[in-house]
């Protein structure tokens, strides 16, 4: 069974400043710490891939010829990632700047750099590829390509549309699995309502996640939900990349859908409990560990959240 995933998008430096709240348009706030991490979803939805173990995990990225590639080539090897560089000669790498207010949440201005230079053939040869793991922060028509070439090999396509743009019918319909936010699912739907935004959408399966209070999923015509893990959050940055890359991953395991939306759920809730996207990734036995001293949830408060009985 082919079983490898393959990550293909964004990898950023992320320049974090801690401040006490996002300032709002025009407002400067004085910031009380400051630390770089690598970052960008890709790269972290790829190291959450690994982490969540088993599946061969690799990684197409851009980088550009600048001090900051380094670090970020020296995670995702430490990590495990196989990677597949696209060197970009006289190119800024990809930046990340983020405010992350005292209550964990953030606010980020991503400059592309190599990331927005990536091309339909840079995607690498598919033969060892299970699932293809796919988001936004890369040229839209080479995300198309990519998806369209993918399910032309037979492979599974999962789209986290994250950063929210306008998608094509034709890219939804080379995916097998979407995976959004709730922000994300109103502006790709059209539709107000959780309910109302999944039934809109084409793909086989949509996960919308919906942060602290966990998920919801609509897998052929059933609904599942899953509710969030409390925790202590200092800091959200990559939480959904978190849940992006342990679903896939925990999908070409063969897990169903059930376990898998459990287990990215865990690994999410876990990853806000430290700073940094890729270092905040936890690894299995703390995701197992986590599931075990919480082995049942109750789901009518998502249900009535979700407006779906
Ligand atoms: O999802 C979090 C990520 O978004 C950050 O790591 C930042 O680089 C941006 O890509």
């Amino acid at each position: 069974m082919k079983r490898g995933v393959l990550v293909a998008g964004s990898a950023n430096l992320d320049f974090v400043v801690r401040a006490p709240h996002v300032p709002a348009p025009g407002e400067t706030v004085l910031g009380n710490g400051f630390a770089t991490f690598p970052g960008g979803k890709g790269a972290n939805q790829a190291v959450a891939c690994v982490r969540a173990g088993g599946a061969p995990t690799r990684m197409l990225l851009a980088l550009g010829d600048d001090v900051h590639a380094a670090p970020i080539e020296a995670s995702l090897r430490g990590a495990g990632v196989g990677l597949d560089i696209v060197r970009m000669r006289g190119t800024a790498t990809g930046v990340a700047f983020v405010c992350l207010a005292g209550d964990g949440e953030n606010a980020i201005t991503v400059a592309p750099g190599a990331n927005a230079r990536l091309l339909p053939e840079h995607l690498p040869p598919l033969a060892d590829v299970g699932h293809l793991l796919l988001q936004l922060e890369t040229p839209l028509p080479t995300v198309e390509a990519w998806a369209r070439e993918a399910r032309r090999a037979g492979v599974q396509v999962a789209l986290n549309a994250a950063p929210a743009q306008a998608l094509p019918r034709s890219l939804l319909g080379d995916c097998q699995l979407l995976i959004v936010n709730e922000g994300e699912l109103a502006a790709i739907s059209g539709r107000q309502g959780i309910g109302a935004g999944l039934d809109a959408l084409d793909a086989p399966a949509v996960v919308v996640t919906l942060g602290a209070r966990g998920c919801c999923a609509r897998v052929g015509g059933e609904y599942l939900l899953q509710p969030g893990f409390a925790v202590n959050a200092v800091d959200t940055t990559g939480a959904g990349d978190t849940f992006c890359g342990t679903l896939v991953a925990s999908l070409s395991l063969g897990l169903p859908y059930p376990a898998a939306l459990r287990h990215a759920c865990a690994a999410s809730a876990l990853a806000c409990t430290r700073l940094g996207a890729q270092t905040g990734v936890p690894r299995q036995d703390e995701v197992r560990r986590l599931l075990a001293a919480r082995p049942g949830d109750a789901t009518e408060a998502l249900a009535a959240y979700v407006g779906i009985a």
